[in-house]
């Protein structure tokens, strides 16, 4: 059963992956022209789905790309390939792009989006990795200034991930102009003085969903939130640092640039919004 080939969603059908095409002269793979979404899946339910249709628009809208759902259609779409599925926690990817027209720079006219969809099994973090923490890496930002719009232009991400990769960490964190911006793939928060400091949602940063999530469930936790810039200094003297994705959860970072960090262990901090991470999300699992 395992060997059947994954059901994904192309263009109003389900198809096999092999069978699923797009031309070559598709704008998202001649120009990146595109935006997309990663929504988790905790058995068969949907986390937070509402936000991530909220961020979806956001990001079309930020390209001028008319949305060609409406968001029951995409739930209706999304609740369709999870059963079809034979697994249980998913990471649901879906990209919309401008669609394949004669390679000019400028939007084309009359032209239908491609709209793709397909769903992995979601790969969290083990149990290792939320008791000890993981490694990250630092460089300078060097992406453009809308890192707020989730487009599938990503090679500056994709270079930052290859870094830390190779450097045997998880990660590389970000700063520009001497602040803290976000990780390749994840966003980062970190904790003094017993408060949680996030940088600002500007146009510097993805506004993450488990962002947003971890911000509310330290509030549950009764742990403060302070939004502010937060200089390069401050966050690698920080008491804790997490970094927090659809796939990572929470995630406590506990060596930086090859030297431990924070004690070399995932704060107490971090647990407490952890466990009511644990507790929030669909069919909660113990790790
Ligand atoms: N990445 N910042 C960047 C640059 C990201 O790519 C992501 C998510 C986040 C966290 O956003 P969220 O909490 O909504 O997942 C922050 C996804 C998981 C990816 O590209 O695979």
């Amino acid at each position: 059963m395992n060997d059947a080939a994954p059901i994904v969603y192309l263009n109003g059908s389900f198809v096999p992956l092999p069978d699923a095409k797009v031309s070559v002269l598709d704008r998202g793979f001649i120009f990146g022209d595109g935006v997309y979404e990663l929504v988790p899946v905790y058995g068969r339910e949907p986390f937070r789905l509402p936000h991530h249709l909220a961020r979806l628009q956001r990001s079309l809208d930020g390209i001028g790309l008319a949305n060609p759902h409406s968001n029951a259609q995409w739930e209706a779409i999304i609740r369709d390939l999870i059963a079809r599925q034979p697994f249980a926690d998913q990471g649901v990817y879906f990209q919309i792009t401008r669609g394949a027209a004669k390679r000019d720079h400028t939007f084309p006219q009359g032209v239908p989006p491609t709209v793709f969809m397909m769903s992995n099994p979601l790969a969290t973090p083990t149990r290792e990795q939320v008791e000890r923490g993981v490694a990250v890496v630092t460089a300078e930002d060097n992406r453009w200034h809308r890192c707020d719009l989730k487009t599938i232009s990503l090679l500056g991400n994709v270079l930052m991930r290859q870094l830390a990769a190779e450097r045997g960490a998880v990660e590389t964190v970000m700063f520009r102009d001497g602040f803290l911006t976000e990780a390749s793939a994840s966003n980062v928060l970190v904790v003094i003085g017993g408060e949680i400091v996030v940088p600002p949602k500007d146009n510097l940063i993805l506004p993450g969903i488990t962002y947003d999530a971890a911000v509310e469930f330290a509030a549950e936790a009764r742990v403060p939130v302070v939004t502010r810039p937060v200089p390069k200094a401050e966050a690698l003297a920080a008491d804790e640092m997490w970094l927090t994705s659809s796939t990572k959860e929470v995630l406590a970072v506990t060596t930086v640039d090859g030297t431990p960090f924070a004690g070399g262990r995932p704060g107490p901090v971090f647990r407490k919004v952890w466990d009511v991470f644990q507790k929030r999300k669909p069919h909660a699992v113990t790790a």
